[in-house]
């Protein structure tokens, strides 16, 4: 737990940094959303002073909206080459984030899965985690998907995400999303929950029990999970 968003973030950027400086052509999975824009101010920071190279690097984002393509404000694409590509050496050949304009939304999703797998799988996934414990759009269901797949977005999300539009009406219900089985064979997870809007969220990954109701607590059968948290956000914790 970190005193500041500031102190979490710059700790995550190591983290990340860790796992670049032993792989020069890692491959990161990223995530959009408040959660990581700090990680990606201190990734930039690297950058520029010189202590990081993205040249090889390969990255996978988790989500896109479906009906907004890339030059969209408020697609997922936009925000990373926004918050993070347009300011690295990254190729953004090298950069991935799934088609929410694709003609064929479901052929794109399993090309999307393809691409995964010719990457060798990802290094370090980077995860938010939404107020009713979803990661990327997987969100609570009797049953969550392994592959990529078209989620519709639950009433709470879709008001979580509202503040980002115009109006609620203006969030889209859609979204492609990675489905658990390539979070779940990252070799690292990195998770980042800031806010107490998350606390019962967190809360819920640290008792006994697995639930598609709350996918972020599946993580709990990874072997290598680091969840970072600010005071709000793990305020619902017990002290110990
Ligand atoms: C969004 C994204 C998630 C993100 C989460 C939390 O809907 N699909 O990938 O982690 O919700 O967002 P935020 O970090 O802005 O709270």
């Amino acid at each position: 737990m970190f005193n500041s968003y500031e102190e979490l973030s710059a700790y995550s950027a190591e983290l990340v940094a860790g796992v670049v400086r032993q792989k020069e052509d890692a491959v990161l999975g990223l995530a959009t959303g408040s959660s990581p824009m700090g990680l990606y101010e201190e990734l930039i920071k690297l950058y520029d002073d010189g202590n990081l190279d993205f040249s090889k690097v390969k990255s996978i984002n988790l989500d896109e909206y479906v009906g907004l393509d890339g030059t969209h404000n408020q697609s997922y694409r936009y925000f990373m080459d926004l918050n993070l590509f347009n300011h690295i050496n990254i190729d953004k050949n090298n950069t991935h984030v799934p088609d929410g304009v694709a003609e064929d939304l479901q052929k794109g999703a399993e090309e999307y899965d393809e691409l995964i797998d010719s990457m060798g799988g990802i290094d370090v996934q980077i995860l938010g985690i939404g107020p009713n414990g979803h990661i990327g759009f997987n969100e609570p269901a009797e049953q969550l998907n392994l592959n990529t797949h078209v989620a519709d977005l639950t009433q709470e999300t879709i008001k979580a995400n509202a503040r980002f539009f115009a109006s609620e009406s203006d969030v889209p219900t859609q979204a492609v999303t990675m489905g658990m089985g390539p979070i779940m064979k990252a070799k690292k997870v990195i998770l980042i929950a800031s806010g107490e809007n998350k606390a019962w969220a967190v809360k819920s990954l640290t008792d006994d029990v697995i639930t598609t109701l709350i996918p972020a607590t599946l993580l709990k059968l990874h072997s290598d999970v680091t969840v970072l948290l600010d005071r709000g956000a793990a305020s619902q914790l017990d002290e110990k």
